[in-house]
Protein backbone atom coordinates (compact mmCIF):
# COMPACT_ATOMS: atom_id res chain seq x y z
CA UNK A 1 0.00 0.00 0.00
CA UNK A 2 1.31 3.53 -0.82
CA UNK A 3 1.71 6.00 1.85
CA UNK A 4 0.67 9.30 0.36
CA UNK A 5 1.56 12.72 2.58
CA UNK A 6 -0.16 15.93 1.45
CA UNK A 7 0.19 19.26 2.66
CA UNK A 8 -0.72 22.88 2.56
CA UNK A 9 -0.75 26.19 4.24
CA UNK A 10 -4.70 25.10 5.11
CA UNK A 11 -7.51 23.16 4.11
CA UNK A 12 -6.63 23.84 0.33
CA UNK A 13 -4.87 21.09 -0.39
CA UNK A 14 -8.10 18.86 0.34
CA UNK A 15 -9.19 19.81 -3.70
CA UNK A 16 -6.14 17.72 -4.53
CA UNK A 17 -7.10 14.83 -2.03
CA UNK A 18 -9.90 14.70 -2.82
CA UNK A 19 -9.58 13.69 -6.76
CA UNK A 20 -6.55 11.66 -5.65
CA UNK A 21 -8.96 9.79 -3.88
CA UNK A 22 -11.55 9.06 -6.32
CA UNK A 23 -8.10 7.45 -8.57
CA UNK A 24 -6.51 5.53 -5.38
CA UNK A 25 -9.42 4.48 -3.91
CA UNK A 26 -7.35 2.04 -1.87
CA UNK A 27 -4.50 3.82 -0.45
CA UNK A 28 -3.23 5.19 2.85
CA UNK A 29 -3.47 9.09 2.91
CA UNK A 30 -1.77 11.48 5.75
CA UNK A 31 -2.90 15.45 5.29
CA UNK A 32 -1.14 17.98 7.22
CA UNK A 33 -3.14 21.71 6.79
CA UNK A 34 -0.39 24.19 8.55
CA UNK A 35 -3.52 26.46 9.01
CA UNK A 36 -1.96 28.11 12.57
CA UNK A 37 0.48 29.78 10.17
CA UNK A 38 -2.01 30.16 7.07
CA UNK A 39 -1.57 32.29 4.42
CA UNK A 40 1.52 31.20 3.18
CA UNK A 41 1.11 33.57 0.32
CA UNK A 42 2.61 36.58 2.41
CA UNK A 43 4.96 34.87 3.83
CA UNK A 44 8.94 35.17 3.07
CA UNK A 45 11.16 32.05 1.34
CA UNK A 46 12.74 30.99 4.53
CA UNK A 47 9.21 30.81 6.75
CA UNK A 48 7.79 28.57 4.03
CA UNK A 49 10.85 26.49 3.21
CA UNK A 50 11.16 25.60 7.14
CA UNK A 51 7.70 24.81 7.60
CA UNK A 52 7.64 22.55 4.57
CA UNK A 53 10.70 20.81 6.32
CA UNK A 54 9.16 19.96 9.46
CA UNK A 55 5.82 19.44 7.97
CA UNK A 56 7.68 16.84 5.32
CA UNK A 57 10.07 15.20 8.43
CA UNK A 58 6.43 14.79 10.41
CA UNK A 59 4.93 12.93 7.54
CA UNK A 60 8.17 10.82 6.91
CA UNK A 61 9.24 9.92 10.45
CA UNK A 62 5.81 9.35 11.89
CA UNK A 63 3.75 7.89 9.31
CA UNK A 64 6.30 6.79 6.91
CA UNK A 65 5.04 8.31 4.04
CA UNK A 66 7.24 7.52 0.27
CA UNK A 67 5.43 10.10 -1.51
CA UNK A 68 4.41 13.76 -0.36
CA UNK A 69 2.02 16.19 -2.57
CA UNK A 70 3.30 19.65 -1.75
CA UNK A 71 -0.49 20.50 -2.42
CA UNK A 72 -0.06 24.36 -2.11
CA UNK A 73 1.15 26.71 -5.32
CA UNK A 74 3.30 28.74 -2.83
CA UNK A 75 5.00 26.17 -1.25
CA UNK A 76 5.87 24.44 -4.55
CA UNK A 77 6.99 27.87 -5.72
CA UNK A 78 9.77 28.37 -2.75
CA UNK A 79 10.69 24.88 -1.20
CA UNK A 80 9.95 22.01 -3.19
CA UNK A 81 13.65 21.78 -4.69
CA UNK A 82 14.95 22.32 -1.27
CA UNK A 83 12.81 19.39 -0.05
CA UNK A 84 14.01 17.55 -3.03
CA UNK A 85 17.58 17.52 -1.88
CA UNK A 86 17.46 17.12 1.93
CA UNK A 87 14.74 13.87 1.26
CA UNK A 88 16.04 12.33 -1.93
CA UNK A 89 14.77 8.79 -1.00
CA UNK A 90 10.54 11.03 -0.71
CA UNK A 91 8.99 11.15 -4.27
CA UNK A 92 8.09 14.70 -4.42
CA UNK A 93 4.71 16.45 -6.78
CA UNK A 94 4.32 20.13 -6.69
CA UNK A 95 1.53 22.30 -8.15
CA UNK A 96 2.21 25.20 -10.80
CA UNK A 97 -0.56 27.25 -11.72
CA UNK A 98 -2.26 25.44 -14.84
CA UNK A 99 -1.39 28.20 -17.97
CA UNK A 100 -0.04 25.26 -20.59
CA UNK A 101 -3.33 23.86 -20.95
CA UNK A 102 -5.12 27.29 -20.77
CA UNK A 103 -3.06 28.65 -23.54
CA UNK A 104 -3.73 25.50 -25.60
CA UNK A 105 -7.39 25.61 -25.29
CA UNK A 106 -8.08 29.95 -25.08
CA UNK A 107 -10.21 30.60 -27.69
CA UNK A 108 -10.01 34.59 -26.93
CA UNK A 109 -6.24 34.40 -26.55
CA UNK A 110 -6.83 35.85 -23.24
CA UNK A 111 -5.87 33.86 -20.02
CA UNK A 112 -6.70 35.26 -16.29
CA UNK A 113 -4.73 33.36 -13.47
CA UNK A 114 -5.46 33.69 -10.39
CA UNK A 115 -2.84 32.81 -7.02
CA UNK A 116 -1.28 33.94 -4.30
CA UNK A 117 1.50 36.78 -3.94
CA UNK A 118 3.76 34.44 -3.36
CA UNK A 119 3.63 32.22 -6.75
CA UNK A 120 2.66 35.27 -8.57
CA UNK A 121 6.38 36.54 -8.19
CA UNK A 122 8.26 33.62 -7.85
CA UNK A 123 10.86 32.47 -10.69
CA UNK A 124 9.04 28.85 -11.39
CA UNK A 125 5.48 30.68 -12.13
CA UNK A 126 7.69 33.26 -14.27
CA UNK A 127 8.97 30.28 -16.31
CA UNK A 128 5.78 28.43 -16.87
CA UNK A 129 3.94 31.42 -17.71
CA UNK A 130 7.05 32.94 -20.26
CA UNK A 131 7.01 29.13 -21.54
CA UNK A 132 3.62 28.29 -22.35
CA UNK A 133 1.93 31.63 -22.54
CA UNK A 134 3.93 33.73 -24.74
CA UNK A 135 1.38 33.56 -27.21
CA UNK A 136 -1.51 35.12 -25.34
CA UNK A 137 -2.11 38.03 -22.99
CA UNK A 138 -1.60 36.73 -19.57
CA UNK A 139 -3.93 38.98 -16.80
CA UNK A 140 -2.53 37.91 -13.72
CA UNK A 141 -4.57 38.73 -10.10
CA UNK A 142 -3.82 37.79 -6.77
CA UNK A 143 -6.85 36.20 -5.42
CA UNK A 144 -7.42 39.00 -2.31
CA UNK A 145 -9.48 37.01 0.39
CA UNK A 146 -10.23 34.07 -1.36
CA UNK A 147 -7.74 31.81 1.30
CA UNK A 148 -9.79 33.47 4.03
CA UNK A 149 -13.41 32.75 2.75
CA UNK A 150 -12.12 29.22 2.00
CA UNK A 151 -10.41 28.54 5.66
CA UNK A 152 -13.74 30.18 7.09
CA UNK A 153 -15.76 27.77 5.01
CA UNK A 154 -17.88 30.83 3.46
CA UNK A 155 -17.52 29.32 0.10
CA UNK A 156 -20.74 31.29 -1.10
CA UNK A 157 -23.67 33.57 -1.18
CA UNK A 158 -23.52 36.81 -1.46
CA UNK A 159 -20.04 38.11 0.77
CA UNK A 160 -18.15 35.56 -1.32
CA UNK A 161 -19.60 36.45 -4.74
CA UNK A 162 -18.47 40.40 -3.84
CA UNK A 163 -14.79 38.99 -2.59
CA UNK A 164 -14.66 36.86 -6.44
CA UNK A 165 -16.09 39.86 -8.49
CA UNK A 166 -13.16 42.47 -7.02
CA UNK A 167 -10.49 40.06 -8.20
CA UNK A 168 -11.74 38.71 -11.48
CA UNK A 169 -13.68 41.71 -12.94
CA UNK A 170 -10.40 42.89 -14.60
CA UNK A 171 -9.61 39.95 -16.48
CA UNK A 172 -12.96 38.82 -17.54
CA UNK A 173 -13.93 42.55 -18.71
CA UNK A 174 -10.14 42.26 -20.74
CA UNK A 175 -12.15 38.53 -22.39
CA UNK A 176 -10.54 35.94 -20.80
CA UNK A 177 -12.12 33.49 -21.27
CA UNK A 178 -10.00 30.32 -19.29
CA UNK A 179 -9.20 31.40 -15.78
CA UNK A 180 -6.31 29.29 -13.99
CA UNK A 181 -6.85 28.74 -10.51
CA UNK A 182 -3.25 28.71 -9.05
CA UNK A 183 -3.64 28.63 -5.50
CA UNK A 184 -5.17 25.41 -4.21
CA UNK A 185 -7.84 26.51 -1.56
CA UNK A 186 -9.51 28.48 -5.50
CA UNK A 187 -11.39 24.94 -6.47
CA UNK A 188 -13.49 25.34 -3.35
CA UNK A 189 -14.60 28.77 -4.88
CA UNK A 190 -14.80 27.37 -8.33
CA UNK A 191 -18.57 27.23 -8.42
CA UNK A 192 -18.67 31.01 -7.24
CA UNK A 193 -15.75 32.24 -9.61
CA UNK A 194 -17.73 30.48 -12.87
CA UNK A 195 -20.70 31.69 -11.78
CA UNK A 196 -19.82 35.39 -11.30
CA UNK A 197 -17.30 35.61 -14.08
CA UNK A 198 -20.32 34.76 -16.84
CA UNK A 199 -22.52 36.68 -14.91
CA UNK A 200 -20.31 40.13 -15.53
CA UNK A 201 -18.43 38.69 -18.79
CA UNK A 202 -18.81 40.72 -22.09
CA UNK A 203 -21.33 39.54 -25.08
CA UNK A 204 -18.37 38.71 -27.15
CA UNK A 205 -16.32 36.36 -24.76
CA UNK A 206 -17.46 32.76 -24.98
CA UNK A 207 -18.71 30.78 -21.75
CA UNK A 208 -15.47 31.27 -19.14
CA UNK A 209 -13.75 28.03 -18.14
CA UNK A 210 -12.13 28.08 -14.85
CA UNK A 211 -9.57 25.51 -14.18
CA UNK A 212 -8.66 23.47 -11.36
CA UNK A 213 -5.67 21.68 -11.83
CA UNK A 214 -6.44 18.94 -9.41
CA UNK A 215 -7.51 16.01 -11.70
CA UNK A 216 -4.57 16.42 -13.70
CA UNK A 217 -2.36 16.44 -10.13
CA UNK A 218 -4.05 13.17 -9.29
CA UNK A 219 -2.85 11.50 -12.14
CA UNK A 220 0.33 12.26 -11.92
CA UNK A 221 0.22 10.89 -8.41
CA UNK A 222 -1.70 7.48 -9.81
CA UNK A 223 1.38 7.36 -12.56
CA UNK A 224 3.92 8.08 -10.15
CA UNK A 225 2.53 5.31 -7.34
CA UNK A 226 2.16 2.86 -10.31
CA UNK A 227 5.75 3.27 -11.25
CA UNK A 228 7.43 3.75 -8.14
CA UNK A 229 5.75 0.08 -7.90
CA UNK A 230 4.13 0.23 -4.11
CA UNK A 231 1.79 -2.75 -3.39
CA UNK A 232 -1.64 -1.47 -3.26
CA UNK A 233 -3.62 -2.39 0.01
CA UNK A 234 -6.86 -4.74 0.05
CA UNK A 235 -8.71 -2.52 1.81
CA UNK A 236 -12.32 -1.41 0.90
CA UNK A 237 -11.81 1.90 1.38
CA UNK A 238 -8.55 4.44 1.69
CA UNK A 239 -7.20 5.28 5.21
CA UNK A 240 -7.49 9.05 5.70
CA UNK A 241 -5.50 10.85 8.32
CA UNK A 242 -5.90 14.72 9.12
CA UNK A 243 -4.39 16.63 11.11
CA UNK A 244 -4.13 20.81 11.80
CA UNK A 245 -1.71 22.50 12.84
CA UNK A 246 -4.36 24.92 13.69
CA UNK A 247 -8.23 24.54 14.18
CA UNK A 248 -9.40 21.39 12.38
CA UNK A 249 -13.09 22.00 12.40
CA UNK A 250 -13.17 23.56 8.71
CA UNK A 251 -10.46 20.82 7.73
CA UNK A 252 -13.04 18.09 9.20
CA UNK A 253 -16.20 19.79 7.55
CA UNK A 254 -14.80 20.37 4.78
CA UNK A 255 -12.94 16.38 4.11
CA UNK A 256 -17.00 15.12 5.03
CA UNK A 257 -18.70 17.99 2.34
CA UNK A 258 -15.88 16.92 -0.62
CA UNK A 259 -15.47 13.17 0.05
CA UNK A 260 -17.64 10.00 1.79
CA UNK A 261 -15.40 7.77 2.04
CA UNK A 262 -13.75 6.16 5.43
CA UNK A 263 -11.99 9.24 7.46
CA UNK A 264 -9.46 7.82 10.71
CA UNK A 265 -8.88 10.83 12.92
N1 LIG B 1 -3.11 26.92 -0.89
C1 LIG B 1 -1.92 27.64 -1.08
C2 LIG B 1 -1.47 27.73 -2.51
O1 LIG B 1 -1.81 26.88 -3.28
C3 LIG B 1 -1.55 28.79 -0.24
C4 LIG B 1 -2.56 29.78 0.13
C5 LIG B 1 -1.95 30.65 1.20
O2 LIG B 1 -1.69 30.11 2.28
O3 LIG B 1 -1.70 31.83 0.95
O4 LIG B 1 -0.73 28.61 -2.88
Amino acid sequence: MAKIGFFDSGVGGLSVLKEALKLLPNDEFYYYGDSANCPYGIKGEAFIQNRSFEITEHLVNDYGVEVVVVACNTATSYALSYLRSVFPNVSFLGMVPAVKPAAATTKTNVIGVLATKGTLNASLYKQIRDTYGCGSTIIEHIGEGFVELVESFDISGQHAEQVVEDSIRDMVLAGADKLVLGCSHYPFLKDTIEMVANRIRPDSTPNIEVIDPAPAIARHLRSVVKETGFRTSNSEFPNVKLESSGDDSVLNNLYKQCVTNNLII
